[in-house]
């Protein structure tokens, strides 16, 4: 079949604020902030490495990351907290359209691809605990190339492993940097704005679509290519 459709995976399928939990027994009223910062820095740290050619596995930009949102807001979390809190990232939960959207895809005869800055094993392991790992052809790691996203590199790397052209893969993300990524490496691309306050970069390209759920997603697509 001439067409697929690649998934970011964290904040698109997978609920990173489900470490709040855990976090706020560690870390108390300070949860929603640290968890905020954790998730922007560890994203930066991930623009950096990629920027500076110093790839580390993503697991060391979540783990540096949190060490800093935590120094950030003063508080200490000892060997054992970092575990439990770092375990937790882990086993993240899926959002509650993802399952059954997935499922409307795969019924559709569409091939689906998982794409992401985590790594293959990260990744499988975490799509195996939110019982998604079914639905996916493959799972495509930016750890294949050494880099992050949005380096080109990783988007000719994902429409190599999926056998088309770019321009034949649509990807799926809420992250609007993935979603510019993609498009300027000649992917189409829609956004997936999860959190309706959410702004898409002013760089004066709108996302090809915008959607605000993954039930239905088969009907938004243009069936050309897909
Ligand atoms: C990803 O899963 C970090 O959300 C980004 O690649």
């Amino acid at each position: 079949m001439n067409r697929a459709i690649a998934f970011d995976i964290y904040g698109t399928l997978i609920d990173t604020d489900g470490v709040l939990t855990v976090l706020s027994e560690q870390v108390g009223e300070k949860a929603p902030a640290i968890c905020a910062l954790w998730r922007n820095k560890q994203l930066e740290y991930s623009f950096r490495r990629g920027l500076m050619q110093d790839y580390q596995d993503f697991s060391i930009c979540t783990r540096d990351a949190l060490l800093f949102a935590c120094q950030t807001h003063d508080v200490k979390l000892d060997a054992q907290a970092q575990r439990r809190v770092l375990g937790s990232y882990a086993e993240l939960p899926a959002f509650a359209d993802v399952a059954a959207g997935l499922g409307q895809l795969v019924d559709a005869g569409v091939p689906l691809h998982a794409f992401s800055n985590g790594s293959r094993a990260a990744v499988t392991g975490l799509l195996q605990r939110a019982g998604l790992s079914g639905f996916f052809q493959q799972v495509v790691s930016v750890e294949d190339v050494q880099s992050f996203k949005p380096d080109p590199k990783v988007y000719a790397h994902l429409a190599q492993q999926c056998a088309l052209p770019a321009s034949q893969i649509w990807l799926v993300s809420s992250n609007p940097f993935d979603v510019l990524g993609a498009a300027h490496s000649g992917l189409r691309a829609a956004w997936l704005q999860r959190d309706l306050g959410a702004v898409f970069d002013p760089w004066g390209i709108e996302p090809p679509i915008t959607l605000h759920s993954l039930l239905g997603l088969a009907d938004h697509l243009p069936q050309d290519p897909l």
